[in-house]
């Protein structure tokens, strides 16, 4: 299987590990997507290298793709495609006024017009991060658009996958009402994983314990820890102040719960009876902090699932800290939150 090259920590490195989620990946190849795929983890756990591999998974497998990261730096990183339908992008890029402010629609019009003018194409749609660009109130429309292409296409086709990623802790509460779309979480890197780009990375660094203690195996945060010479009080302060948590209003009774949620996530499951934990938990999950993890069952995840229990990590069954630092900029922004 080709693996691309992704930007880690200044430099260009083949994508590591995540060999569960390339089977799976191979497998979702093999039968196409129904419903719509949303992949959904932690900020920075990996979801964008895993749709770049999934791109040239599919490509491997004589699919055509388009691709769509509609908040990429580079513009030619917005819409990327497979040679094979350069006519059909630019017929309809043509078509639409102003495509480049309308790109999810771009994207599924091209998906559209390949399946009506080529001979029982396979085809796939991946948008990295589109609700986090269109705005998560428009995310149930646009996953019911995709639905559509696949339920109701214009012509006959061979396969259709279709893969939406998203860091938006609302996504679930939005469009996992409905049955339009499967729901995957991509945890943080496996401790070898993780290991292996901990190995990237020159000296003097700390232990690879101590990395995985403080990032809870987040690629992201590894590469910023690093970048930021292994300056972990300035990574907690940058999520405190990314999250506005320096200026976050608690009442005494909002901080009681916090307190136990800090030392045990799954006491927001535990006591999801008592209104101020509810309210709580979606102010954790809205802020990116908490990621809930609704089912166990191996099938909800892409890769492999963190273990049910992770004290130190802040890992519980039913809900976890998406890293440790997270956690801790929550516990720092309780010395001085005001009650
Ligand atoms: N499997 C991997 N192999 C190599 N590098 C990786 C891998 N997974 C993640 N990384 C690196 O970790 C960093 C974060 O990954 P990425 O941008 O894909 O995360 P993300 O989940 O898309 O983040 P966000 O939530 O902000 O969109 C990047 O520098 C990326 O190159
Ligand atoms: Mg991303």
């Amino acid at each position: 299987m080709s693996k691309v090259r992704v930007r880690f920590a200044g430099r260009e490195v083949e994508f590591v590990d995540r060999e569960t989620a390339l089977r799976q990946l191979d497998e979702l190849a093999e039968r196409g997507t129904f419903p719509v795929h949303v992949v959904y983890g932690p900020e920075g756990c990996g979801k964008t290298v895993l749709l770049m591999q999934a791109r040239a998974v599919l490509e491997d497998r004589g699919y055509h793709v388009v691709y769509v990261d509609p908040l990429a730096r580079e513009a030619d990183h917005v819409l990327q495609y497979t040679p094979s339908i350069r006519d059909v992008v630019m017929r309809v890029l043509a078509s639409i006024p102003e495509p480049y402010s309308r790109i999810v629609d771009v994207a599924i019009g091209i998906a559209r017009e390949a399946v009506r003018r080529l001979r029982r194409p396979d085809v796939a749609v991946l948008m990295d991060d589109v609700f986090q660009a269109v705005g998560v109130d428009k995310a149930e429309m646009y996953v019911k658009a995709l639905l559509n292409l696949i339920e109701h296409p214009p012509g006959s086709y061979g396969k259709i996958v279709v893969i939406v990623t998203s860091s938006e802790g609302v996504t679930r509460a939005r469009i996992g009402r409905h049955d339009w779309a499967t729901f995957r979480i991509l945890w943080n890197m496996p401790r070898d994983g993780f290991t292996q780009l901990y190995d990237l990375l020159p000296s003097p660094k700390p232990s690879l314990d101590e990395a995985w203690r403080w990032t809870g195996g987040n690629p992201r945060a590894l590469e910023r820890l690093y970048g930021a010479g292994w300056d972990v009080e300035g990574a907690i302060d940058d999520i405190a102040k990314l999250r506005n948590l320096k200026v976050w209003a608690v009442s005494g009774e909002e901080r009681d719960v916090l307190l136990e949620v800090l030392e045990d996530p799954d006491t927001m499951f535990r006591r999801a009876h008592e209104e101020a934990v509810r309210k709580m938990r979606d102010q954790l999950i809205e802020k990116n902090l908490i990621i809930e993890i609704w089912d166990r069952d191996r099938r909800s995840w892409m890769d492999v699932p963190p273990p049910e229990r992770d004290v130190e990590l802040g890992i519980g069954r039913y809900y976890a800290w998406q890293t440790p630092l997270h956690r801790e900029a929550v516990r720092r922004a309780l010395g001085t939150v005001r009650g």
